[in-house]
């Protein structure tokens, strides 16, 4: 069903996605080394701000969104392979990635606890793991506000508003680093290693 939602969501992502700045973007990616993995690559938004040095694989389960990144491969300055794949159940084999990334993903991802096990499975023990993502709101009614609308941002472009990330992190047992704060707190950049 998620699947088919960003299909559909494919068409106008690059248009509705205005809430994560390019600045903030090129921020995180400073954080990539080495054989990258991107989780959720969706329209590929991400892939003119990979340093040099990089070699990135990035990865989506929608063909849509894929077919929108392809179209910004000449954008990369550094060598980038486009796979269809299911974050929740991923073919590389153990500790594969220097550094996984994941932007706005694991709002979407079905089972995110076992996507984020993914993660932490294929990244090596010495790589890094770069997650930016809005959560659930910490402050009380605005968290309900949230549990509210969430249905009509799920059916609408396949996302959750309500996620509480940073607890699914650790659950997945992945050791938090640090994390910054965006829009208040409602974008959260989290640096952590498996
Ligand atoms: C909100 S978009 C974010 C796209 C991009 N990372 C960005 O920052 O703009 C979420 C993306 O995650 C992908 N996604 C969700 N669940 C996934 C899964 N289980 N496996 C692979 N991709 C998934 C969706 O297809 C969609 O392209």
């Amino acid at each position: 069903m998620i699947r088919r939602r960003y299909n559909r969501t494919a068409l106008f992502y690059d248009w509705m996605d205005r809430m994560i700045k390019p600045e903030l973007r090129r921020k995180v990616l400073a954080h990539a080394r080495g054989k990258v993995l991107e989780v959720g690559v969706g329209t590929g938004v991400n892939l003119p701000f990979y340093p040099e040095g990089c070699t990135v694989t990035a990865i989506d389960f929608s063909p849509g969104m894929l077919a929108k990144a392809r179209q910004k491969l000449h954008l990369a300055k550094v060598p980038v392979t486009l796979l269809e794949m299911d974050a929740q159940q991923m073919e590389f084999p153990d500790n594969s990635f220097d550094t996984v990334v994941a932007t706005c993903v694991f709002c979407s991802v079905p089972d995110p606890v076992q996507g984020l096990r993914e993660v932490r499975r294929v990244c090596r023990p010495d790589g890094k793991i770069i997650l930016l993502e809005h959560v659930r709101s910490e402050h009380k009614i605005m968290g309900y506000l949230m549990d509210f609308f969430n249905p009509v941002s799920l059916h609408l472009i396949g996302s959750n508003i309500n996620r509480r990330t940073v607890e699914n992190v650790r659950q997945a047992g992945i050791n938090v680093t640090s994390i910054e704060d965006s829009f208040g707190k409602l974008v959260k950049l989290i640096v952590a290693m498996p």
